[in-house]
């Protein structure tokens, strides 16, 4: 009884903490990227399992629908985690900045670094997540080194899975390749493939209530 009560109250405050970071965000002026988006987006899924699948930015689908990953790479995206069993009820989806950079262009170190700390870093605080999956080397590299992990190339990093202990107890990262990358080259689609079974696992093992 306590502690279902205790994960209830966490479970509410988690979600009344993600909806007050969303909010921030759709609102948002603190970088120059707000000057051209439609809709910032926050990101969504459920947080309660505590994976979060983090990519990059918005691009123009996203941008009208202020939803993560619903265009050409959402589509492929499903489409990898389908072939795993994975749903999007199973995680919670972002992106390491929130706007659109025009034109789809990599965002600047300088937006990453501004939107990151008023957000992403908040809402993994928030979910305090026991899995984290990079797509793309902007996540990747941002994600390895916040948690003092080294990433040279996503041709040597994908697929592997790194363990770091934080404050609140163990997380797994593992990076792959994003979606638009594997629609550009499909030659690297096995690769992903492969990636994805081990990703499957990891999140099959921790999100069983689905
Ligand atoms: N690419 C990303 O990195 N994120 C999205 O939400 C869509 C496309
Ligand atoms: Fe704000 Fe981030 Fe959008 Fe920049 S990208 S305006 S920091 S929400």
């Amino acid at each position: 009884m306590g502690a279902l009560r205790l994960n209830y109250d966490r479970m509410e405050r988690v979600e009344g903490d993600l909806e007050k970071i969303a909010s921030e965000i759709k609102t948002c002026k603190k970088c120059p990227l707000h000057t051209n988006r439609v809709n910032a987006v926050p990101g969504e899924g459920d947080y309660r399992c505590g994976i979060i699948l983090i990519g990059e930015a918005p691009g123009a689908n996203e941008d009208l629908q202020g939803r993560p990953f619903v265009g050409a790479a959402g589509k492929l995206l499903d489409e990898l985690m389908e072939g795993v069993g994975v749903s999007r009820g199973m995680i919670y989806i972002t992106n390491v900045v929130k706007c659109r950079p025009p034109g789809n262009r990599q965002p600047t170190d300088e937006e990453v670094e501004v939107c990151t700390s008023l957000y992403l870093n908040r809402q993994i605080a928030t979910i305090n997540p026991k899995l984290i999956v990079c797509l793309g080397n902007i996540s990747s590299k941002y994600i390895f080194n916040k948690y003092g992990l080294k990433f040279k190339s996503m041709s040597e990093a994908h697929g592997r899975i790194h363990k770091i202990i934080s404050l609140h107890g163990e997380i797994k990262i593992i990076a792959t390749y994003h979606p638009a990358a594997i629609l550009r080259n499909p030659k690297i689609m096995e690769e992903a493939k492969r990636d994805w079974k081990t990703i499957g696992e990891e999140v099959k093992r921790i999100c069983q209530h689905k």
